[in-house]
């Protein structure tokens, strides 16, 4: 019995304590429920694609961004050093809303903000679970740019999750990263397309840059 536990726990590494039931149940079973999981992570059921919430500011990308020509880091400025992209405080939005819209009722919460210093309760939109490792800087850095993730957020009213961000989701680029590869300098222009073939251009950026996402396990899971 002792050596089917040690069994267990060097198929589980620590981050897999959401398996522990699975474990309970013995090494056999505990296999089953990995391969079922397995193949459900790796499948593109589980999705929330289309999830938009109502947020408490009707904040529009299409308008800060597709009509104000806005950049995305002049608000998610952190997206570039570190792994969460920074949802702005409220001074953000205070450098232009302090004169612009000064009276608008749409802006009431951020007003209120403002003069109280609790922050606006924006609603979460992506969000995976927590014993996944996920990294902005690594990918827009090395020149995936936010749109091949967030998709058109340059033309929405209200952010909606356009991609499932299922475990196969992240390894179908993994394997194949050429088609979403573009120069650095383009990130955040998401309409950009280049003059030549994606792909031609995907191949000579990877080797170039030497980008090989990796596929091991811990890379996500640690
Ligand atoms: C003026 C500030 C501002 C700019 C510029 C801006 N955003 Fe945002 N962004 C916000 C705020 C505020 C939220 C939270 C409210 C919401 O989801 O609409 C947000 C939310 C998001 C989310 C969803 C976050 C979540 O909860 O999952 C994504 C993705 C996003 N922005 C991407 C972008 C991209 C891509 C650009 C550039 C094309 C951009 N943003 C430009 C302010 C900004
Ligand atoms: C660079 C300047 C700038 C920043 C920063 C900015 N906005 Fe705006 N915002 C504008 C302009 C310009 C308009 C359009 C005003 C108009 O239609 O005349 C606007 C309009 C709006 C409106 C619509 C108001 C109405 O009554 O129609 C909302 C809501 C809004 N912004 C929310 C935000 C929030 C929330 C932030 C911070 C995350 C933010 N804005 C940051 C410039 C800015
Ligand atoms: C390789 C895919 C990918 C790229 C590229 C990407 N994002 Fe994200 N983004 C995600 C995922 C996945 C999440 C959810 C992260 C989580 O739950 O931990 C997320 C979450 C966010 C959030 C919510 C705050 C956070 O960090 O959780 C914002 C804002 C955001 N992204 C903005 C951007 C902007 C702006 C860009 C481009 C400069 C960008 N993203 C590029 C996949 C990506
Ligand atoms: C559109 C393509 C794409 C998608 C989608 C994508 N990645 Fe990546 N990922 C990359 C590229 C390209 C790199 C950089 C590889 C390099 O630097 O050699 C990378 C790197 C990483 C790294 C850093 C690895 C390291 O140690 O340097 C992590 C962690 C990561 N990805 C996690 C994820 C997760 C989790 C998801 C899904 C939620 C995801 N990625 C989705 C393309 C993608
Ligand atoms: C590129 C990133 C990435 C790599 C590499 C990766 N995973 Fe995952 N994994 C994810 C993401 C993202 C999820 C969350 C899926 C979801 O929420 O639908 C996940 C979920 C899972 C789950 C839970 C499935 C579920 O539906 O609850 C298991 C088990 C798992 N991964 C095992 C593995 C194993 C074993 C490996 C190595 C062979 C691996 N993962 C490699 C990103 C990755």
């Amino acid at each position: 019995m002792n050596e089917d536990k040690s069994n267990n726990i060097f198929i589980f590494p620590r981050w897999t304590s959401v398996l522990r039931p699975a474990i309970a149940i013995g090494t056999l079973g505990g296999l089953l429920y990995a391969t079922v999981v397995v193949a459900f992570g790796f499948s593109p059921w589980a999705t929330d694609v289309g999830y938009a919430p109502v947020q408490p500011v009707p904040y529009s990308h299409a308008l800060h961004i597709g009509q104000l020509g806005m950049d995305c880091r002049y608000c998610h400025n952190t997206v570039e050093h570190t792994a969460a992209a920074a949802i702005p405080p409220t001074q953000t939005c205070m450098n232009c809303h302090k004169t612009v819209r000064a009276a608008s009722e749409q802006l009431i919460p951020v007003f209120e903000s403002y003069s109280t210093g609790m922050p606006v309760e924006w609603v979460r939109v992506h969000d995976l679970p927590d014993y996944v490792f996920f990294n902005h800087s690594a990918h827009v850095r090395r020149g995936v740019g936010c749109v091949s993730c967030h998709g058109r957020i340059d033309t929405m009213e209200v952010v909606t999750q356009v991609k499932p961000l299922s475990m196969g989701w992240c390894l179908e680029c993994h394997r194949n990263p050429e088609e979403h590869l573009r120069p650095v300098e383009f990130i955040t222009q998401l309409d950009w397309v280049p003059e030549e073939d994606q792909l031609a251009l995907g191949r000579r950026l990877r080797e170039t840059n030497n980008i090989n996402p990796p596929q091991d396990c811990n890379t996500c899971h640690r």
